[in-house]
């Protein structure tokens, strides 16, 4: 979504601010913009991608030390240049990630000015700009006494060439970092904008303002009491958020899976020792053993990885009630918290509004909140009692993939430890032991064989419809690749549980549908099977991915051979997203960046 990036120091402003515009591209957005400032002042505005932008610039001011730039995802009113920010409203020109919830009311209020947006953002430019022009009011007076007034969510940056020395940020629920340089001050929304300039940086918290000079940081409060900010170190480098030769950061993603996940157990899956460590949960044995409900919560691909995970769980966990929401339903629902229940937030970004929100009302009943989040530093990964970060590295296209991979292992692994807690047979720890060692190199035979699946995607790339089905494991499974197909390829694609399709779907099956099914050699075979066959039956278009070396009577069939049990899913699973991202390139699609949509979704 929306991204934010500010500069103070002796470097040229504009390009500073390009190159972090840049960085943050992968988000989504639809307009962008960027203002510097030094003796005079320069603002650029412009509808549709950061090209269009650099396009405007011209000789001037471009020697400004000074400035503020962001990437726009359209809320309040459409993508125009008109709507795009830096908004300027009297002294005050401003970036806004979030939603300004009383806009209205505040712009009733504010009836000396003369709005030109359809913007949330242009009424706190007023606001802030109405309580500057008061008499020894500074910036970050004005934006402190203006953020007293706002109900909703902001991370926000702020100049004025009354002060063209500052750059004034804020946050409230949208993330807002600042990296400390040498002689030098940056602002962003998201670490990715920083790293090319510095790894320190300080992660604003909600409520807190920070007042940026050349090479100073001073934190506050909203009322003005000064706040210890820590430096800490930003955990990421320029080469995790680069294509290092691959086309797309999808691929890119998807194929250094192996990787990715090695890192998530690493250190935690200690195999010679039949040891599973996670040092992160702050939870001792008596309270692992009391669990005897989780909350899985989470979005999307995260959602899914929570569902899949369950299966698992719910197996060595004989004593515990797994419930999965949606956050976005969860917030809203009036629900009961049965005694000894956890909650698990699972969430790459760590910052999706719907999540936190969950988060919010968990932790106000009091609920023990653990996170499995892979961005280090992010809100959610804050706000939680406990929990692990993934460590899949930076995750830069918009479908989630190598995040899936590492939230649901995380979550087997926490399954895992309470189990052990509860006195599970140390036989069943020692198989998934096995298997998640084995993981990564299966992974790696399979992703080997893209070139295949290529291929196959060919077969398919023309079809507009299609149903995704499994049973047990499988069907999150499904789920997660009719996400993926649909989000990046814009074929109209339907997740189903297999058992289903006869209660509805089937009547859509015809020429115009192709059928992906997930087929488990040791779970539910010949059930799996019997859909398919129906399916056959009515002329549909069957591609079977399977582990299983008996004949199945498909259109296609994906064989993978995989030595696991229990965690073949995962195996399949990325089977699915080549073939996603095969198809998504044949139709030509930006598939990193897929229209309408944004990588973490921070307003609901
Ligand atoms: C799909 C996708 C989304 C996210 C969802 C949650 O490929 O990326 O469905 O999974 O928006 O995002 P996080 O995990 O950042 O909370």
């Amino acid at each position: 979504m929306c991204g934010i990036v500010g500069y103070v120091g002796p470097k040229k402003a504009q390009e500073v601010l390009l190159e972090g515009l840049k960085r943050l591209e992968y988000r989504g957005y639809d307009s962008a913009g960027i203002v510097t400032v030094s003796s005079g002042i320069t603002q650029l505005r412009a509808k549709g991608k950061v090209a269009e932008l650099e396009q405007k610039i011209t000789d001037d001011n471009t020697n400004d030390g000074v400035g503020i730039g962001h990437t726009r995802w359209a809320t309040h009113g459409e993508p125009s240049e008109r709507n795009a920010h830096p908004h300027h409203v009297g002294d005050v020109y401003l970036v806004h990630n979030g939603i300004i919830e009383n806009y209205k009311e505040l712009k009733q209020q504010l009836a000396e000015y003369e709005f030109v947006s359809d913007t949330d953002t242009e009424v706190l430019a007023a606001l802030i700009d109405s309580l500057y022009k008061r008499e020894d009011v500074k910036l970050e007076n004005a934006v402190t006494q203006a953020l007293k007034l706002v109900e909703g969510t902001y991370g926000i940056a702020a100049l004025s060439p009354k002060e063209p020395h500052k750059v004034v940020v804020a946050r409230k629920g949208s993330p807002l970092i600042v990296g400390v340089g040498d002689g030098e001050t940056l602002v962003a929304s998201d670490a990715a904008a920083l790293i090319a300039h510095t790894d320190n940086a300080i992660y604003l918290k909600d409520g807190e303002l920070a007042v940026c000079t050349a090479g100073n940081v001073e934190v506050m409060n909203l009322d003005e009491q000064p706040v210890s900010a820590i430096v800490e170190k930003i955990e990421t480098n320029l080469e995790a958020i680069e294509k290092q030769g691959y086309d797309h950061f999808l691929i890119k993603e998807i194929m250094e899976q192996p990787d990715t996940l090695r890192s998530t157990l690493s250190g935690r899956v200690v195999k010679e020792q039949g040891l599973l460590r996670l040092g992160g949960l702050n939870m001792n044995e008596e309270e692992l053993r009391a669990v005897k409900n989780i909350f899985i919560v989470a979005c999307g691909t995260a959602s899914y990885a929570g569902q899949l995970a369950s299966y698992y769980i719910e197996q060595f966990c004989d004593d515990v009630t797994i419930r999965n929401e949606v956050a976005s339903e969860l917030r809203y629902r009036s629900f009961n918290v049965p005694e000894n229940s956890i909650a698990i937030f699972v969430s790459q970004s760590g910052e999706t509004a719907d999540t936190r929100a969950c988060l919010q009302e968990m932790k106000s009943r009091g609920v023990r909140c653990l996170g499995i989040v892979n961005a280090v530093g992010s809100t959610i990964a804050r706000e939680v009692d406990g929990g692990v970060y993934v460590h899949a590295g930076p995750e830069i296209s918009v479908a989630s993939t190598k995040a899936f991979t590492s939230q649901v292992s995380a979550l087997v692994l926490v399954g895992l430890v309470m189990a052990q807690a509860k006195g599970v047979d140390q036989e069943l720890v020692n198989q998934y032991i096995d298997e998640f060692d084995a993981l990564p190199d299966e992974l790696e035979k399979t992703l080997a064989r893209h070139e295949e699946f290529q291929a196959i995607a060919k077969k398919y790339e023309r079809y507009d419809n299609a149903i995704y089905m499994g049973r047990d494991t499988m069907f999150p499974v499904a789920l997660e690749g009719a996400l993926k197909l649909k989000e990046t390829s814009y074929i109209h694609t339907e997740g189903q549980a297999a058992g289903e399709l006869k209660h509805g779907s089937i009547a859509l099956v015809d020429d115009r549908f192709f059928e992906v099914a997930f087929i488990d050699e040791h779970r539910l075979f010949e059930k799996t099977m019997s859909n398919v066959i129906e399916v056959n039956a009515r002329g549909g278009h069957v591609l079977a991915i399977t582990n299983s070396p008996r004949d199945i009577d498909a259109e296609t069939v994906v064989r993978v051979e995989s030595q696991l049990q229990l965690l073949t899913p995962l195996v399949l699973n990325v089977v699915s997203q080549l073939f996603a991202y095969y198809i998504a390139v044949a139709r030509g699609n930006d598939v990193d960046q897929p229209r309408n949509l944004a990588k973490s979704v921070t307003v609901e």
